[in-house]
């Protein structure tokens, strides 16, 4: 596999004009005290907002993100000493790790969610099932890891770690990957993890611009547009502070399942000889050729029932409970009993089409307006998410409703189930209004939050560069990798 220059991560030499150069060099003094060598260079991967597309993306269809200014920042050396990975995090919270990089298992307990640097390990393996054995060579890497996007806020601070690990690995082993390549290794090998992401967090982090959200569309491939946005808009991001891991539950992947289910029955339903392996959406609308309207009226005139029982799976599916539970459930799935067929399809369709038409607001013409028709797309879309995804979460509800009295736009970003809103006003002067209506209405009710140090719970944000690679002062610089 080899990068075309054009599509690659950009390699840079470390400035200090760099947005995280203060960062970058504590980061530094960090790794020279532990690994008593500078390092080679250093990796950066933003984490992100998901504007709107909400649980979408597994199904096929396309996402509205951007990057956001916090990042995973890694520090990276290696040589040719032995084939160990040392890991450090500059939290002291994250124990330190070290593995023989030729025989590593990525384990995932039952209970409490994975170990941090299994995220990393996740990376690793990514790069080494797609780069030639002779090339993996023998490299030591030693890495320390500083990170400030808040975790459990599904602003994709685990993505982004699997993605800095991805990028860091192959930088190291001299593998020459596009950008697109790296997202998409990043997006499967995350799945080591045990989640089934759909591919939005990974694009985003190695495929944003700076001043543009990206209209990323996964089937029949991966594919980003530069949308812009309004030029008056201002994105605020809003963490309910109900932290969520969704790797230690099993809410997401049920989420995947049902949507998988719901497709494959529509598609048996639909004379299909391939529905067996109709699990995404966006390939049945293909193969259907129809609109999301005519899908739409499709998913409700089939999934009838409020609830699915696990026999009325089998039954319209006409499989054995077996068959069932090896093709369409996951290991932490495997003892699902009740199913939100018609409600979790109609959330991906109905979104999916406000994806469309937000999309087409940001493009057209339109002299004013805009900020209030995106704004009610964004209320649409929570309330989907609300009753009939149910991955909200009473805090968040209770954010997205002081935002919809005070005439503001807003919804919850990311997996759901806790984590951060993202809200739309129509100038910074008044998101500040709003930063300050939140911090009053919301975060001073809030005992366990420090009122003076919010900067990272509540803020505006811009779009920011995808990932990137620094090196460190006196080393050589490939141009690209
Ligand atoms: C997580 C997943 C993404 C996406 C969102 C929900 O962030 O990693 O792939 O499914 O949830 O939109």
């Amino acid at each position: 596999m080899s990068g075309n220059t054009a599509t690659c991560v950009p390699v840079k030499e470390l400035s200090e004009s760099h947005g995280c150069y203060s960062r970058l060099q504590e980061l530094r003094k960090f790794y020279v005290k532990e690994f008593d060598e500078e390092p080679r260079f250093y990796v950066r991967v933003p984490g992100r907002v998901n504007i709107i597309g909400e649980h979408v993306d597994y199904c096929g269809y396309p996402v509205l993100p951007m990057a956001i200014e916090q990042s995973i920042l890694l520090a990276v050396g290696y040589t040719r000493a032995n084939n160990f990975l040392y890991l450090r995090n500059i939290d002291v919270n994250f124990d330190n790790y070290k593995c023989d990089l030729k025989s590593f298992r990525i384990d995932i307990p039952e209970k409490g969610g994975p170990e941090w640097y299994k995220y990393f390990l996740c990376g690793v393996k990514g790069i080494f099932e797609n780069i030639n054995e002779q090339d993996q060579g023998c490299i030591a890497m030693t890495v320390a890891l500083s990170g400030n996007i808040p975790h459990g806020s599904g602003l994709s601070s685990s993505s982004a770690l699997v993605s800095s690990a991805t990028l860091a690995t192959s930088f190291a082993y001299k593998a020459s990957l596009d950008r697109k390549t790296l997202a998409s290794i990043s997006a499967s090998c995350e799945r080591y993890i045990g989640t089934q992401g759909g591919g939005m967090d990974q694009a985003i982090a190695f495929l944003a611009e700076a001043g543009c959200a990206q209209f990323i569309e996964f089937y029949p491939e991966l594919k980003t547009s530069s949308i812009q946005l309004p030029e008056n808009a201002c994105f605020v991001v809003a963490n309910s502070l109900a932290e969520i891991n969704k790797a230690a539950s099993s809410d997401f992947n049920e989420r995947v399942v049902e949507c998988r289910l719901s497709c494959r029955i529509i598609a048996k339903r639909m004379d299909f000889k391939n529905w067996k392996n109709m699990l995404r959406f966006a390939e049945l609308q293909s193969s259907l050729n129809c609109h999301l309207n005519e899908l739409e009226t499709m998913a409700s005139k089939i999934l009838t029932k409020d609830i699915y029982s696990r026999e009325d799976v089998l039954n319209e599916l006409e499989i054995s409970e077996d068959e069932f539970e090896n093709d369409c459930l996951t290991p932490n799935t495997r003892k699902m009993s009740l199913f939100k067929l018609r409600q979790r399809a109609l959330h991906v369709i109905q979104e999916s089409l406000r994806v469309q038409i937000f999309r087409s607001t940001c493009e057209s013409t339109m002299t004013w307006g805009k900020i209030d028709t995106l704004s009610k797309l964004m209320q649409q879309s929570h309330g989907s998410l609300k009753n009939l995804y149910e991955c909200s979460h009473p805090d968040l509800d209770r954010l997205i409703d002081i935002s919809e009295e005070a005439g503001v736009g807003a919804r919850l970003t990311g997996a759901g189930w806790g984590g951060c809103i993202v809200a739309l006003c129509d100038s910074v002067q008044s998101s500040n209004k709003y930063i300050e209506l939140l911090k009053l209405k919301y975060y001073s009710k809030l005992s366990k939050v420090q009122q003076s140090n919010l900067e990272n719970v509540i803020f505006a944000t811009f779009p920011q560069n995808g990932a990137e690679i620094l090196m460190a002062g006196s080393n050589d610089i490939p141009s690209k990798i």
